[in-house]
């Protein structure tokens, strides 16, 4: 039976996931792969409506739980809807964020803990990434690149909620070692695509 392979990005605002992200599509696609690229929160249309309440600027009276459960519940449905199909079929499915982004910011950002990873073992159903791609950078590195654009609920929170998002991730590097691979997101554009596809060349040759 032929399976595809589920690729994740992950890192803190400003990181520069999806100019990566956009190059290993590229790369992946000149070698013949059939890849699907997809967004978290996001990816189906029900999960973009929940994607925009999330992120609404106006909403700060959301409370950490919901905003987790809503970020569970937009995840459920690209899962069923659009990531399962799409390994099945043998596809390489790169999306841009995925469990480990409620882990750092909801689990450790504000502090929910592993009440995060139950809720979202209903959500993933058992879909879990082949690998996961981290472009760590400092946050507030990360902060300033992004400082000009309009910026949502999330990105709007306190500097020490990035610090912690942070370190968050890095904690999850070490507890997944086998599938979360760490690229120093410092470097320039051409350096860090290498890296990944080295890192991707492994996984799937
Ligand atoms: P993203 O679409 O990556 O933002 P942008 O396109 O502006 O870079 O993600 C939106 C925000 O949602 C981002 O600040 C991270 C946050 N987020 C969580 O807090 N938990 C989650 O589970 C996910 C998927 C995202």
């Amino acid at each position: 039976m032929s399976k595809g392979y589920f690729i994740t990005f992950e890192g803190g605002d400003g990181s520069g996931k999806s100019t990566q992200i956009k190059r290993l599509q590229e790369s992946l696609e000149k070698k013949g792969y059939r890849v699907l690229l997809t967004r978290e929160p996001g990816g189906t249309q029900i999960s973009e409506k929940i994607r925009e309440i999330i992120l609404d600027s106006g909403n700060t009276e959301m409370s950490d739980m919901t905003e987790t459960l809503l970020y569970a519940a937009a995840r459920a449905q690209v899962v069923q809807q659009v990531i399962k199909p799409a390994v099945e079929r043998g596809d390489i499915v790169i999306c841009d964020r995925f469990v480990d982004s409620s882990m750092a910011y909801q689990a450790y950002g504000r502090g929910l803990g592993d009440a995060v990873w139950d809720i979202n073992q209903y959500a993933v159903d058992g879909c879990l990434p082949d690998l996961t791609i981290l472009l760590r950078l400092d946050p507030q590195k990360g902060m300033d690149r992004i400082k000009d654009r309009e910026q949502d609920r999330i990105e709007l929170s306190s500097s020490e909620f990035h610090r912690k998002v942070y370190e968050g991730y890095l904690a999850l590097e070490e507890r997944f070692p086998e599938r979360i691979k760490g690229v120093d997101a410092s470097q320039g554009i051409e350096e860090i695509a290498a890296q990944i596809d080295a890192i991707v060349g492994e996984l799937i040759r």
